[in-house]
């Protein structure tokens, strides 16, 4: 039995795993062996998905077989779709409303009684997430404006038509194409914290929904998926401020405040998803607001070379700029986790039929520090 201590299981090896590999010193990452920036410049979410859940990039055939048994797969019933408007009105936050809606929908799932090791019926309930959360996203949202759900649009992608249910509105091409790059670029991570709760909750060989269920729970906090929205309040605490936005990162950093959006487990270097979303970040500065952009960079610029960030191996990491990126798209800044999970659920599932088809149960140990040879003392008698 071991005896050292890992704690945060940082450097612990616990499964092989064919889907995605950060080199955290080179600043790569791939998918199935595709670079990450290839597949955010040339392929679609969908394509994506396809080849994290089987294998390979789709032909076009597959492609058009694998978006329309997506796209039929949107609608949301209508008992899910009032809870989520209780939860909207109850003043509940996005992320927590996921979490009970994804949950929830496993009541309405038509292959409920599959076996947990059929991975074809899993993958078509994965399938049946994957279409249904945006849609109970933008329900929410919508309903917490007072306003009626808009119906799925059967001609747009997952992307542009969470965008369109969000605000009634089909999004143009750059608003289209970057967010389904952001959906690209968090669809898979390696074993990140919620992929690895997905996995311990898999490895018991419980369904898909408790899996993904207990992934949104994981991202939710801000060490993990929370933080895209932390940077983005961060960046409005420094336009609301009265300092100028060089002085505000001065201080906050003489304070001893830790900025989000900076620091990974892994990474050593920039994380090449935050590079791509700086690009995507300035073009939409360019075509709007550019203030946001420049905050990022200022603060960037100031942690990593004149506070040394960056020779300590702390670098912006991908949500430094997908912050920004969302506000320049119009996402309300409390949707920004929630689309994390809407994109990384693909990961989650893929990491899930990953492991059950070669399932251990997950079960480490923790080293007992508590008192030895307690004497058992009655309630009455303490
Ligand atoms: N700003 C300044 N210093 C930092 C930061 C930061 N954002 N992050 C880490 N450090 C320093 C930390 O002070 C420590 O220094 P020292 O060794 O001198 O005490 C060192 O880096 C290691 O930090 P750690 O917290 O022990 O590292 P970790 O691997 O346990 O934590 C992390 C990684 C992501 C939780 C952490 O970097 C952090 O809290 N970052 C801010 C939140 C954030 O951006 N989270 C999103 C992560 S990426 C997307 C995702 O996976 O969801």
């Amino acid at each position: 039995m071991a005896d050292d201590l890992n704690k945060g299981l940082e450097g612990v090896l616990v499964a092989e795993s064919e889907l995605s590999s950060i080199d955290g010193d080179a600043g790569r990452l791939i998918y199935r062996g595709y670079p990450i920036e290839d597949l955010a410049r040339g392929a679609s979410y969908e394509e994506v998905v396809y080849l994290l859940w089987h294998g390979h990039l789709p032909d076009e055939d597959e492609l058009a077989t694998f978006t329309e048994s997506l796209n039929e797969e949107r609608t949301v019933d209508e008992d899910v779709l009032e809870t989520v408007k209780q939860l909207a009105d109850a003043g509940e936050q996005p992320m927590a409303a996921l979490r009970t809606a994804t949950s929830m929908l496993s009541a309405y799932e038509p292959e409920g009684d599959a076996d947990p090791d059929d991975f074809d019926a899993t993958l078509r309930k994965g399938r049946r997430i994957t279409a249904k959360i945006p849609t109970v996203l933008a329900a929410f949202e919508r309903y917490r404006l007072g306003e009626e759900p808009v119906d799925p649009h059967p001609d747009l992608g997952l992307a542009a038509n969470f965008l369109y249910m969000l605000t009634g509105e089909e999004p143009d091409d750059l608003a289209a194409e970057t967010f389904d790059q952001a959906l690209i670029l968090h669809a898979d991570h390696g074993l990140n914290a919620s992929t690895f709760t997905s996995m311990v909750i898999g490895s018991t060989m419980a369904d898909i929904y408790s899996a993904v269920t207990g992934g949104i729970s994981a991202l939710s906090g801000p060490l993990h998926g929370g933080a895209n929205q932390d940077v983005m309040e961060v960046l409005m605490e420094i336009d609301e401020s009265d300092l100028d936005h060089r002085e505000w990162v001065e201080q906050a950093n003489e304070e001893g405040r830790r900025i989000p959006g900076f620091g990974h487990r892994v990474y050593n270097v920039k994380d090449p998803r935050a590079k791509i979303l700086e690009e995507r970040s300035e073009e939409l500065a360019a075509d709007g607001e550019d203030k946001w952009y420049n905050y990022t960079t200022t603060i960037e610029q100031y942690l990593s070379e004149e506070q040394g960030l960056a020779e300590k191996g702390i670098a912006p990491n991908v949500d430094f700029y997908s912050g920004s990126v969302y506000y320049q798209l119009g996402i309300p800044i409390d949707m920004y986790t929630p689309i994390f999970a809407m994109s990384r659920a693909s990961g989650w599932i893929a990491h899930v039929v990953e492991y059950q088809d070669d399932n251990r149960l997950i079960r480490p140990l923790s080293r007992y520090t508590g008192p030895e040879d307690q004497e058992f003392v009655s309630l009455e008698e303490r």
